[in-house]
C-alpha cells in the first residue's frame, strides 16, 4: 500500500494506492466515521455489476451495511435530475453529517456523488473508491465536483474534498482498454507538465502499466497522484497560475471534444493526448520548445495508442476556445511548454497566432 497526503486547508486526507482496498472498505470506514453502521454507496451500474459485491462483502466484514444507490452509467447522469434523484435518495438513506458516503467509479459518479454529498445538509464526508484510471489519478483527487448544464460541462459544482481516496489498481482489470488507454493520457500529463523524470520512466516502463503490470501501474498510479496532490496544495481553488498547470491539452481538448459533441467519437482522455500534442507542436512553432521534445512526445502517445492529431476546421475549433469556462477578461491562458516536464501559463496569447497554427495542423494531418 502507498499513502499520498494531500494537504488541503480544512481537512488533509489521504490517497491510498493498493491492492485489496474494497475489502477493507469496512475497517477503513469505522477508522473515518466510528459511529456509522449504514454507508450509502453510490455506484454507476456497470460499476456495480462488476465490484460492488466485493465492496458491500468488505463493509460486511466490519459489521457495517452498505446502501447502494444506483445512478445510470455515462455522462448524462451528471445533470440536475440525476443529482436530484440522488440527493432525495441520500436524505431518505437518513445520512448525517457525521455519516460517511461512498463514491465507487468513475469520474462521473465521483463528480456527481462529490456534488450531492457537497450540498446534502451543507456537507456530508465521502470517500472517492476510483474505478477507471482517469479517477485514480486525476479526479478522485482535489476536491472538484459537480454536473453539467445544457450551457456547459461541469459549469455547477462545488469545491468538497473527501476524507479519504482509496485507489485500487486491480480494479482497472474490468475497465475497457480504450478507457484505460484514454486515463493514461492524464498520466503522461503529469510527466510533461513537471516531471521529465516520470516521462522518462513511462516510456520505459509506461506500456507495462497500461497492459497491467501491477508494480508499473501502482507506480505510475502513485507518482500522479503525488503530482496532482502537490498542485491541490499549492493552489486548491485554482486561484493562482498553478493548479492551471493540470489544464496542459485541455484548452486545445475541450475543443475537440465540443466539435465531436463529446461522443464516443473521441473519449476525453484521447481528446487530452492530442490537446497536449498540440500544446507542444504550437509551443514549438512558436519557438519554446525544441522540436525533438515534441516527436519524444507524440511518439510515445502513439506507443500507447493514443491519438496526437485529428484534422478538424481550426475556425470551429478557435469558436469553441472562445466559449471556453476559462476564458477571462484578460483572454484565453493556453498551458504551453518550454519543453517536456516545463510547462507554464501563458497569458494573452495571440489569437490569430493559435488560429494560423490549427490551420497549419490541420492542413498537415
Ligand atoms: N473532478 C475533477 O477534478 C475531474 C477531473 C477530470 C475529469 N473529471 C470528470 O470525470 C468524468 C470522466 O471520468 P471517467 O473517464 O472515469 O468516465 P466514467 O466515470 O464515465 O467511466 C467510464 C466508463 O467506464 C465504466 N467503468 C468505470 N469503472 C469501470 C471498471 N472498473 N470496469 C469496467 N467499467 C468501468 C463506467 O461505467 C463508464 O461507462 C468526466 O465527467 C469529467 O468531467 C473530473
Ligand atoms: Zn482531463
Amino acid at each position: 500500500m502507498i499513502s499520498v497526503p494531500v494537504a488541503v486547508a480544512g481537512g488533509a486526507y489521504e490517497v491510498t494506492v493498493g491492492e485489496g482496498l474494497l475489502a477493507e472498505a469496512g475497517a477503513r470506514v469505522r477508522a473515518l466515521a466510528p459511529a456509522v453502521r449504514r454507508v450509502p454507496v453510490v455506484t454507476d451500474r456497470t460499476v456495480a455489476a462488476l465490484h460492488l459485491p466485493h465492496l458491500l462483502d468488505g463493509l460486511a466484514a466490519a459489521g457495517l451495511e452498505g446502501l447502494p444507490l444506483l445512478v445510470p452509467p455515462g455522462e448524462a447522469a451528471k445533470s440536475f435530475p440525476e443529482l436530484a434523484r440522488l440527493v432525495d435518495a441520500l436524505l431518505a438513506t437518513g445520512v448525517s453529517r457525521s455519516g460517511l458516503v461512498l463514491a465507487l467509479g468513475g469520474g462521473v459518479v465521483g463528480d456527481l456523488a462529490g456534488f450531492a454529498a457537497a450540498i446534502v445538509k451543507r456537507g456530508i464526508p465521502f470517500v472517492q473508491i476510483p474505478t477507471t484510471l482517469l479517477a485514480m489519478v486525476d479526479s478522485s483527487v482535489g476536491g472538484k465536483t459537480g454536473i453539467n448544464t445544457a450551457a456547459g460541462k461541469n459549469l455547477v459544482g462545488a469545491f468538497h474534498q473527501p476524507v479519504a481516496v482509496w485507489a485500487d489498481p486491480s480494479l482497472l482489470a474490468t475497465l475497457p482498454e480504450r478507457e484505460r488507454r484514454a486515463g493514461y493520457a492524464e498520466v503522461v500529463k503529469y510527466g510533461l507538465l513537471g516531471d521529465s523524470g516520470f516521462f522518462g520512466w513511462l516510456e520505459a516502463h509506461g506500456l507495462a502499466a497500461l497492459a497491467g503490470d501491477r508494480a508499473a501501474l501502482g507506480h505510475a498510479i502513485a507518482t500522479s497522484v503525488r503530482a496532482k496532490a502537490a498542485i491541490v496544495a499549492r493552489d486548491p481553488e485554482e486561484r493562482h497560475d498553478i493548479r492551471a498547470l493540470l489544464n496542459l491539452g485541455h484548452t486545445f481538448g475541450h475543443a475537440l471534444e465540443a466539435e465531436c459533441g463529446y461522443s464516443d467519437r473521441l473519449l476525453h482522455g484521447e481528446a487530452v493526448a492530442i490537446g497536449m500534442a498540440q500544446a507542444f507542436r504550437f509551443s514549438a512553432r512558436e519557438g519554446l520548445c525544441p522540436p525533438g521534445d515534441v516527436a519524444r512526445v507524440e511518439a510515445h502517445l502513439a506507443a500507447a495508442g493514443l491519438p496526437v492529431r485529428l484534422p478538424l476546421p481550426a475556425g470551429r475549433l478557435l469558436a469553441h476556445m472562445l466559449h471556453d469556462k476559462k476564458k477571462t477578461e484578460a483572454g484565453l491562458p493556453f498551458i504551453l511548454v518550454r519543453g517536456i516536464g516545463q510547462a507554464f501559463v501563458a497569458h494573452g496569447v495571440p489569437l490569430e497566432r493559435v488560429r494560423a497554427f490549427l490551420a497549419a495542423d490541420e492542413g498537415a494531418a
